[in-house]
């Protein structure tokens, strides 16, 4: 036979030297939670092996990241006191901020993300302030996260990531990072964020589930996908340094084609609700996690995206230098 695929399938060496998507432990994000006047660290339920942490432990985390290799991590904050405003997200001595400056301290290389939005820092578990009809005010809601963005990369982020799919968020934030003397920060812009159900476990973790109606009005339908390209026009638009979609495997179509069309790096955020998936079936014995989540983290490469969010972050690391 002329052709016979499996002539490069025969050996470990051959299969290396042909492989066409590669992951990294630099490729990866890890999510941090990190929770206002903790004790110590308290696992989350619904995601085996995540933790709200304290903020002593943060240089601790940050340092296992450096040496792990990892792309970043992103923070996420949870405040002990929430209010209408989400007053708590701008606060320069802030759960977020404190955590940011003492990653920053302890491992000053390593990437740190912030996540700017309101839902862990509102009484109402929304991503902005609210109208009196109960509706989430956009414009409103602008000019609050400009001030969340400038007090996290004062504490000294690299990169804020604006998640609440306001419209004009990234030009907002923009402009409130380069007039407050942050020129140099990126945005990570949550492009192409939709509505779904695979954040539950999330919620549990940031305490951050709305108290009443969902987030349909100003995130994406799961069933649109022309709609992100539009997205992805506006974010580059108005200055996205990376552009993101989220969640990953049920819009891994969505990857390619904003890979396609996109001319800034492009993340994808492997969601809580896929990474409890993966450890509920392992803990029961029906899937092998490691080759599931490593498989799956290529999936996500071979698709399109540059950079990935996960919470097998770190474990992934460590299994790649491994196997290095
Ligand atoms: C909130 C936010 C969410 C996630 C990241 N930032 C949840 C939501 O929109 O309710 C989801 C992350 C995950 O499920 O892992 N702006
Ligand atoms: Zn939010």
């Amino acid at each position: 036979m002329r052709h016979r695929p499996r002539r490069l399938r025969r050996t470990a060496a051959i299969r290396e030297g042909v492989r066409e998507t590669r992951l990294h432990p630099g490729d990866l994000i890890q999510p941090l939670f990190f929770k206002e006047d903790l004790a110590e660290s308290v696992p989350v339920p619904s995601m085996p092996g995540i933790n709200q942490l304290p903020l002593d432990r943060a240089g601790e985390v940050a340092r296992q990241s450096r040496e792990a290799g990892l792309g970043g991590v992103i923070v996420f904050g949870i405040p002990a006191r929430k209010d209408a405003e989400g007053s708590g997200a701008w606060n320069p001595d802030g759960v977020a901020q404190e955590a940011i400056r003492r990653v920053k301290e302890a491992a000053p290389e390593l990437c740190v993300v912030a996540d700017t939005c309101f839902c862990e820092y509102t009484d109402h578990g929304h991503c902005g302030v609210l109208r009196e009809s109960g509706e989430v005010a956009n414009d409103a809601t602008l000019d609050r996260l400009a001030r969340v963005g400038a007090s996290q990369a004062e504490a000294g982020a690299d990169m804020v990531a604006p998640s609440g799919m306001m419209d004009g968020m990234v030009g907002a934030i923009r402009k409130g990072l380069d007039s407050s003397g942050f020129p140099e920060t990126a945005v990570m812009a949550y492009t192409a964020k939709y509505a779904s159900a695979y954040y539950g476990p999330f919620r549990d973790a940031a305490e951050s589930a709305p108290a009443q109606g969902d987030r349909r009005s100003y995130q994406m339908d799961p069933a649109n996908a022309r709609e992100a390209l539009r997205e992805l026009e506006l974010d580059e638009a108005e200055g996205a340094d990376i552009v993101m979609v989220k969640p990953g495997l049920a819009f891994l179509d969505v990857v390619t084609r904003l890979r396609e069309a996109a001319t800034q790096p492009l993340a994808v955020y492997n969601v809580s609700g896929e990474y409890s998936m993966i450890k509920a079936g392992a803990e029961r014995g029906w899937i092998g996690e490691r080759e599931l989540v490593l498989e799956t983290l290529t999936g996500f490469r071979r698709a399109g995206a540059d950079l990935i969010l996960t919470y097998h972050a770190q474990d992934a690391a460590l299994w790649l230098q491994e196997m290095a």
